[in-house]
């Protein structure tokens, strides 16, 4: 669990009799991405024109199903894995997903078990996620404005619906509540004020992403990136915030208290402040392949395998050669690697955020 004002651990200890990847980097969080639909259509991250009625997602038996992704959770532990983030696609879309997470609870050695999701069926599935063992939710929430809300999410559905759900995690006591905030220059920044007023003062900590250059169908443009100093000045002035430190090594949010004591606000600045020096993070996507970066090129495939009858040595050893083999940090050289790397990165539903 995040624990404000818990102490940074050195690297070196974290790193002691573990995986460790050529950069030095233990694998400590794995993401595992359940569902590559969505009822969302954020032209950010599946826009409509490419995501429409007829494209081809993928079909329940091309997904790993829940015993197949218990098995390789307890394999990633063994590795190192002690925390677990449920994304997506929309994670809420997959049924039995409670299930799922109550059985990932039994597992001995994962401490942390988060879900993402875009709120909207949180009111149904809040109280059994909870009581199956779910400890953090972070909703993605990017304006209050209903006409920009419906432009940043593709038209589905209303900002009621998601906060009624963020108000049904918190009941259930799902706290602290985060919410993620794609940040567009030109879009939404223009709502930021009006969302943390909003916020400030209820315990959820609005986190503000830059908007990436994730896969290659969202047309990025950096033009339309708002760096979060930029951002962070302009919360300054209408509400003083200060640096505050960060949760735990490895921690992507760049955390900031307002000084009047109405909470914290967090920024997470993967262009204009790439943190891959720390990045301890391995992904699942829905298809089974294992993914050391979110802008990764290929992944490594577990299904097949899986299927195919490998042992849990096997699967060890095969994801331990991934780990001890990752060298990438495109997040650092995205500059200098734009154009080759654009054309076939991973698709955000298939990995997650
Ligand atoms: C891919 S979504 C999956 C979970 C769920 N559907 C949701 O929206 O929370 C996870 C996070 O990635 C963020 N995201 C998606 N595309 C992005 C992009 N191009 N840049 C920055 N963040 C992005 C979303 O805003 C969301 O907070
Ligand atoms: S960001 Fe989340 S809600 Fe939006 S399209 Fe992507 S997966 Fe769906």
């Amino acid at each position: 669990m995040d624990k404000p004002g818990e102490k940074i651990i050195p690297l070196s200890s974290l790193t002691q009799g573990r995986v460790l990847d050529t950069l030095q980097r233990p694998i400590h969080d794995l993401r595992i991405s359940v569902m590559d639909r969505c009822n969302f259509r954020c032209p950010y991250c599946m826009p409509r024109e490419t995501f429409h009625e007829s494209y081809r997602f993928l079909k329940s038996s091309e997904r790993l199903d829940f015993d197949e992704l218990l098995r390789l959770a307890r394999v990633f532990v063994r590795a190192g894995v002690k925390k677990i983030r449920i994304t997506g696609g929309e994670p809420l879309l997959r049924p039995n997903l409670a299930d799922f997470i109550g059985d990932l609870n039994s597992i001995s050695g994962i401490e942390d078990i988060a879900l993402t999701t875009n709120g909207v069926l949180l009111a149904k599935y809040a109280s059994e996620l909870k009581a199956a063992g779910l400890n953090r939710i972070t909703v993605s929430l990017d304006t209050l404005d209903p006409e920009v809300f419906a432009k940043m999410s593709g038209g589905f559905a209303g900002v009621p619906e998601v906060l009624d759900g963020i108000e049904h995690a918190r009941r259930a006591g799902l706290a602290p509540i985060k919410v993620n905030t794609v940040v567009q220059r030109g879009v939404n920044e223009h709502t930021v004020m009006d969302l943390l007023a909003h916020f400030r003062g209820t315990g959820v900590i609005v986190r503000f992403i830059e908007y990436m250059d994730v896969g290659t169908r969202n047309h990025w443009n950096p033009a339309l990136v708002m760096p979060s100093r930029e951002l962070a000045a302009r919360i300054h002035a209408r509400w003083p915030i200060e640096p505050a430190g960060r949760n735990y090594t490895g921690e992507v949010a760049e955390r900031h208290v307002y000084s009047d004591g109405a909470g914290e606000v967090g920024f997470i600045s993967s262009v204009s402040q790439p943190f891959c020096g720390d990045c301890s993070r391995a992904r699942i996507s829905s298809d089974g392949s294992l993914y050391t970066c979110l802008f990764a090129t290929q992944g490594t495939d577990l299904r097949g395998p899986l299927r195919a009858g490998a042992t849990d040595d096997e699967l060890y050893e095969l994801i331990r050669g991934v780990w001890t083999g990752r060298r990438d940090r495109y997040s650092e050289l995205r500059a200098s690697m734009r154009g080759a790397a654009d054309l076939h990165k991973v698709e955000m539903n298939y990995i997650g955020g």
